[in-house]
C-alpha cells in the first residue's frame, strides 16, 4: 500500500528533486497535497516551482497550496546564492497553469490530518517547518494523528551550512523546528551529516542526462546549477544533494543508519540560533523525540534516484 504523504517544502533543486521521485512512485507514495514555504526563495516563488513540477511529472492531480509567507518569529532568510532568483535556475520550466489551490496550506494540513484515520499520514518535509508547526499550535489534537515526520533538516557532527552552527532549513525558522521536535511526534531527520556523504558527482549527473526523458535532463541541468556553489565552498568531487534523502528514506530504510537520539534546537543563542543540539552520547536524560540519521548508501541513492527519475515523461 502507498503511504499517505503531506509534502512540506520550498522548491529549490534538491526539493525538485524529491518531489518529483515522489511523484514518479504511486506505489510508494499517495500524496494528499503538497504545501509551499517560504525558505530556499520566497512564497510566491516557492509555490510556482511546485506547480511547473506537477505539471512537469504529469501529476496535475496533486494539489498545490501556499501556507505562510514567512517563519513565525523572525524576518525570512533565503537562499538565492544557491538556488538562483527563481529557486530553480537551470530547470527552465514553462509557466505552469494549474491552479493554486485557495485553501490556505495550514488549514489544508490540519482538515486532512482530522479526516484521515488517525496514524495513516506522514509528513515529507523538505523546508523550513514554519506550516506544520503553525498547524500544530492551532490544531494540537494533530499531533497524535501524525503516523511520521520524516524531515531532511539539522547538522552536528558536520556543523552548519548557513551560519557556522546551524543548517538552513532549522535556521530559517528556528521556533518551528523547536514545536515540531517537542510534539511528541515520531520523527527521523536527515541531517547534513548524512548528505553530506550523498555526492552528485560529474558521473551521476551525467548518467541523469543520459536517461533520455525530459525529467532527467530537467534534472541534469538543475542539479548542475545548484552544485556549483557547493563545489566551490566544499572543495569536493560533487556537491551534497538534500531533498531526496526523504522520499529515499521512506521507500528503503535499510538504505540508512541512525540512531533513537534527543535532538533540541537553539532558539535564542546569538551565535548558535538554529543549531540542533543532538545529545548523541546520552549525556542528559532528555527525551530521545529523533532517529538521527548519519549514514547512507551513496551508490544505492543515486540508483533509487535515478530508477525513479527515469519514469517522468
Ligand atoms: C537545505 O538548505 C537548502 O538550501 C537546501 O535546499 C536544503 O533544503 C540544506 O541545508
Amino acid at each position: 500500500m502507498p503511504r499517505k504523504v503531506i509534502i512540506i517544502t520550498d522548491p529549490g533543486q534538491d526539493q525538485a528533486v524529491a518531489i518529483l521521485m515522489a511523484l514518479a512512485a504511486p506505489e510508494s507514495f499517495n500524496i494528499l497535497g503538497i504545501v509551499t514555504s517560504a525558505g530556499n526563495i520566497d512564497l510566491n516563488k516557492t509555490q510556482r516551482n511546485a506547480r511547473a513540477l506537477v505539471e512537469l511529472a504529469g501529476r496535475t492531480d496533486v494539489p498545490v497550496f501556499a501556507g505562510c509567507p514567512r517563519p513565525i518569529g523572525r524576518p525570512l532568510v533565503t537562499a538565492e546564492h544557491v538556488h538562483g532568483p527563481t529557486g530553480l535556475d537551470g530547470a527552465d520550466l514553462p509557466e505552469p497553469t494549474v491552479a493554486l489551490r485557495a485553501q490556505h496550506g495550514v488549514d489544508f494540513i490540519v482538515e486532512t490530518l482530522r479526516a484521515q484515520p488517525a496514524g495513516e499520514v506522514s509528513i515529507f518535509s523538505e523546508s523550513p517547518l514554519t506550516n506544520l508547526a503553525m498547524a500544530l499550535v492551532k490544531a494540537p489534537d494533530i499531533a497524535e494523528r501524525i503516523g511520521q515526520i520524516v524531515m531532511m533538516a539539522g547538522a552536528y557532527f558536520e556543523v552548519g551550512n548557513i551560519t557556522p552552527s546551524a543548517e538552513f532549513n532549522i535556521y530559517v525558522d528556528p521556533q518551528a523546528a523547536d514545536i515540531v521536535l517537542k510534539a511528541g511526534i515520531p520523527t527521523v531527520m536527515l541531517p547534513l551529516d548524512v548528505t553530506h556523504k550523498l555526492l552528485s558527482t560529474p558521473e551521476r549527473l551525467r548518467c541523469f542526462a543520459g536517461l533520455g526523458n525530459r525529467g532527467g535532463k530537467v534534472v541534469a541541468n538543475m542539479l548542475g546549477f545548484s552544485e556549483s556553489f557547493d563545489l566551490r565552498k566544499y572543495g569536493w568531487m560533487g556537491a551534497p544533494l538534500h531533498g531526496p534523502t526523504v522520499p529515499a528514506f521512506m521507500i528503503e530504510p535499510g538504505m540508512f543508519k541512525g540512531r533513537q537520539v534527543n535532538v533540541s534546537v537553539e532558539i535564542c543563542g546569538e551565535l548558535t540560533l538554529g543549531m540542533t543540539v543532538v545529545d548523541y552520547w546520552e549525556v542528559t536524560d532528555r527525551p530521545k523525540n529523533v532517529l538521527y540519521v548519519t549514514d547512507g548508501d551513496a551508490d544505492a541513492y543515486f540508483k533509487l534516484i535515478a530508477k525513479l527519475i527515469g519514469r517522468l515523461p
